[in-house]
C-alpha cells in the first residue's frame, strides 16, 4: 500500500511519501506501524515569514500553504521516484490513499491540505480508474503516534530528503507496550493520555492554562528571542537545570496530573518589567551578536548584565517548565503503573526533556525521532495508516 501524507495546520507544510512493507508476521500494533517505509518526505518552513510579525499569522499561513503545496508535491515525488527507480507518473499512480491533517490548527490552513487532498484524490480515482481515497487525520494523534516509529531515520541535507530505513527492532507484543502512559507536549497542547489499547484513550491530564510550548514562546519573546522562542530559550538554556531565579513551580499540591503555566509566565513578566538591568527591555528583540553570545557562552564567561540576565531567564524558566512537567507525568506513572511511556510533540525535542523522560526507571520508553517531533507530514502517515488499517476509531 503506498500513501501520501499531508500536514498543513500550522506554519509547515509537509508531505510524505509512504509505503506498508507487507510480511507475514503483521500481528501487533508496534509491528504494524514499524512496517511502514517513509520513501520520502519534505517540509517547507514557513518560520522565516513569520518571524517578522513575532508569531504566525493565520491568513498569511493558508497563502503559503497554497502556494508551496504543488512545487513541493512536485519535488517530493522527483526525489521518491529516483529512489524506487521508477517514474513520477508510475509512482503517483500507485498512491492508494491520501491520509492529511483535517483537525486541530488553523481552520483556513488546515483547508488548504484538506482541499488538495480531496482534488488530488479525485485527479488520480479519475486517472487510474480505482479508489483513491482521502482519510482526515487529527494532528494530535499524529504527535501521539509518532513516538511508537521506531525506524532509522535519515535526512539528506543537500535535498531537505528525509526517508526511512528498515532496523531490527525487538518485537513488542501490545501486551508488553499496552497500557501506555503519554506525555504530549506540543505548541497548543499539553497533555498527559493513558492508552489501554491502540484504539482506546483517555486524557488524564492536561494544561488548565498555557501549553508548555506556548510558554517557552511566551518566555522567549519577553526576553527578545525570535521566533518561535522556544526553540532559541531552549537552545540558551542548553540542558543545564537550575532555578536560578527561583521562579514558582506551580501545581505543587494538586491532586490532579494537570499542569500549569500561567504562573510562572506572569512570575516573569512581573520580574523583568521591574529589573533595573541596564540596557535590558521587555520584548526588545536581540541582535544578531548578542544572540550568538547567549547561543555559544557558559553564563559564568557572560559579562554584559542585560544577557547575564536573559541566560538566567531562559535557565530558570526552562528548569520550572521541565520539572512541573516531569513531576505530574512521574506522579501519573506511580498511579497508573504502565508497561511502557512515550513523549511527543515539538517540545519534546527539547534535551533536557528527553533526557529526564529517558532516564525514568521503566523499559520501553518511546521517543519520538527529533525529525518527527514538529510539524511533519511523517506523522500523519504513521496515525493516518493506524485510522484504516487496523480499523480503529478512539
Ligand atoms: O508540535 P508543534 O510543532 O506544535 C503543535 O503541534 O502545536 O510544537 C511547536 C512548539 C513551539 O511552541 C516551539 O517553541 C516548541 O514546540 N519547541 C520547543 C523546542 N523545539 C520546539 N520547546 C522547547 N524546547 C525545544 N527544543
Amino acid at each position: 500500500m503506498f500513501f501520501l501524507a499531508i500536514e498543513t495546520s500550522c506554519d509547515e507544510t509537509s508531505l510524505a511519501l509512504g509505503q506498508v512493507v507487507e510480511s507475514q508476521n503483521l500481528g501487533s500494533f508496534w509491528s504494524k506501524i514499524n512496517s511502514i517505509e517513509i520513501i520520502a518526505a519534505l517540509t517547507s518552513s514557513q518560520v522565516s515569514q513569520h518571524e517578522i510579525f513575532g508569531g504566525v499569522v493565520p491568513e498569511l499561513g493558508a497563502r503559503l500553504h497554497a502556494e508551496n503545496i504543488h512545487w513541493l508535491l512536485e519535488k517530493l515525488l522527483n526525489l521518491a521516484a529516483i529512489r524506487l527507480g521508477l517514474t513520477v507518473q508510475d509512482l503517483l499512480f500507485r498512491i492508494n490513499i491520501i491520509f492529511v491533517t483535517a483537525e486541530v490548527g488553523l481552520v483556513s490552513a488546515l483547508r488548504v491540505g484538506v482541499e488538495f487532498a480531496k482534488s488530488l484524490s479525485y485527479f488520480l480515482e479519475k486517472q487510474t480508474g480505482r479508489k483513491v481515497g482521502w482519510q482526515p487525520v487529527n494532528h494530535l494523534e499524529g504527535h501521539l503516534f509518532s513516538c511508537f516509529y521506531q525506524q532509522v531515520i535519515i535526512t539528506d541535507e543537500t535535498t531537505g530528503m528525509v526517508c526511512s530505513t528498515r532496523q531490527s527492532l525487538p518485537s513488542f507484543t501490545d501486551e508488553d507496550l499496552f497500557p501506555h502512559l503519554h506525555l504530549l507536549v506540543s505548541g497548543g497542547n499539553t497533555q498527559i493520555l493513558w492508552l489501554t489499547s491502540p484504539n482506546q484513550w483517555t486524557i488524564v491530564g492536561r494544561t488548565i492554562d498555557d501549553a508548555a510550548g506556548e510558554c517557552f514562546d511566551k518566555i522567549g519573546r519577553m526576553v527578545g528571542l525570535p521566533y518561535p522562542g522556544g526553540v532559541w530559550l531552549s537552545q540558551i538554556a542548553g540542558d543545564q537545570e537550575a532555578n536560578l531565579l527561583n521562579f514558582p513551580l506551580s501545581m505543587r499540591q494538586a491532586e490532579s496530573f494537570d499542569v500549569s503555566y500561567s504562573g510562572l509566565k506572569t512570575a516573569v513578566r512581573y520580574f523583568l518589567q521591574k529589573t533595573t538591568v541596564p540596557g535590558f527591555k521587555i520584548e526588545q528583540l536581540l541582535t544578531k551578536s548578542e544572540l550568538n553570545i547567549l547561543l555559544n557562552s557558559p553564563l559564568d564567561q557572560i559579562l554584559e548584565p542585560k544577557l547575564q540576565l536573559v541566560k538566567q531567564v531562559c535557565v530558570s524558566a526552562q528548569t520550572v517548565i521541565i520539572e512541573q512537567l516531569v513531576r505530574q507525568f512521574k506522579r501519573a506513572m506511580a498511579h497508573y503503573q504502565p508497561k511502557s511511556i512515550g513523549l511527543s510533540g515539538g517540545v519534546s525535542a527539547n534535551p533536557l526533556l528527553r533526557k529526564k523522560i529517558q532516564s525514568l526507571n521503566i523499559k520501553p520508553v518511546l521517543i519520538a525521532h527529533p525529525k518527527l517531533t514538529g510539524d511533519n507530514a511523517i506523522m500523519i502517515g504513521l496515525a493516518g495508516y493506524r485510522l484504516v488499517n487496523l480499523n480503529c476509531n478512539n
